[in-house]
């Protein structure tokens, strides 16, 4: 079972993959948890470079995606063999919001490299963390080149519609709630909809 947490900086969504993390742990589940771009020797590589660098828009999106294809190819794959259930920290959704949304790179475009890179496997279910960008800016303390003003507002509501059209997999949270009950609200929706006895 693949099951990937999405939104822009801020929204709380590496917090909440933290705590499933470790609360399927708990349950006795094999679980792991990744971040995209990362999580391989080479995706952490690439990592840098992108942050590190300024670059031209398919220049970024081909490096998210190089690096998502390892991190997919190395983990992700041998881990979904075994029967773990991975949890990932950005994946597809990404780079459709950032890229496609954000930097205005064809979506189309975005799409087949983005199933080239997973090679089509997509997520089972998705938590897209959705939150006003006043509250988002305020919660983030060092923002990256890829969080900046009006950028962002392309990227929250290419969020958005990537929800509207994919709803039998993206289920959208409302952020700005309380870390408990975001948490209930998962695991509520892991219930009713993959059936897990949590
Ligand atoms: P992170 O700090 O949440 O791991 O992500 C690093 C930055 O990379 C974040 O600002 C969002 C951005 N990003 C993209 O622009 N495209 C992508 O495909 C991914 C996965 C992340």
């Amino acid at each position: 079972m693949l099951i990937s947490f999405e939104g822009i900086d801020g929204s709380g969504k590496s917090t909440q993959a933290r705590r499933l993390y470790q609360y399927l742990k708990d349950m006795g589940y094999r679980v792991s948890l990744y971040r995209d771009p990362g999580s391989t020797e080479l995706a952490e590589s690439i990592r840098e470079l992108l942050l590190r660098y300024h670059m031209d828009p398919t220049t970024e999106l081909l490096l998210f995606e190089a690096a998502r294809s390892s991190l997919v190819w190395e983990k992700v794959f041998p881990d979904l063999k075994e029967g773990k259930i991975v949890l990932l920290d950005r994946f597809i959704d990404s780079t459709t919001a950032y890229q496609g949304y954000g930097r205005e790179i064809n979506l189309g475009t975005v799409r087949i490299l983005n199933h080239i890179a997973t090679r089509g496997r997509k997520p089972d279910i998705t938590f897209l963390f959705n939150l006003p960008l006043e509250l988002a800016h305020r919660r983030i303390e060092s923002r990256t080149r890829f969080e900046e003003g009006n950028y962002l507002r392309k990227v929250r509501d290419g969020y958005i519609l990537i929800a509207h059209e994919e709803r039998e997999r993206i289920v959208m949270l409302d952020a700005s709630r309380g870390e408990e009950e975001i948490f209930e609200d998962i695991l509520r929706t892991l219930r009713e909809r993959l059936s897990l006895p949590l």
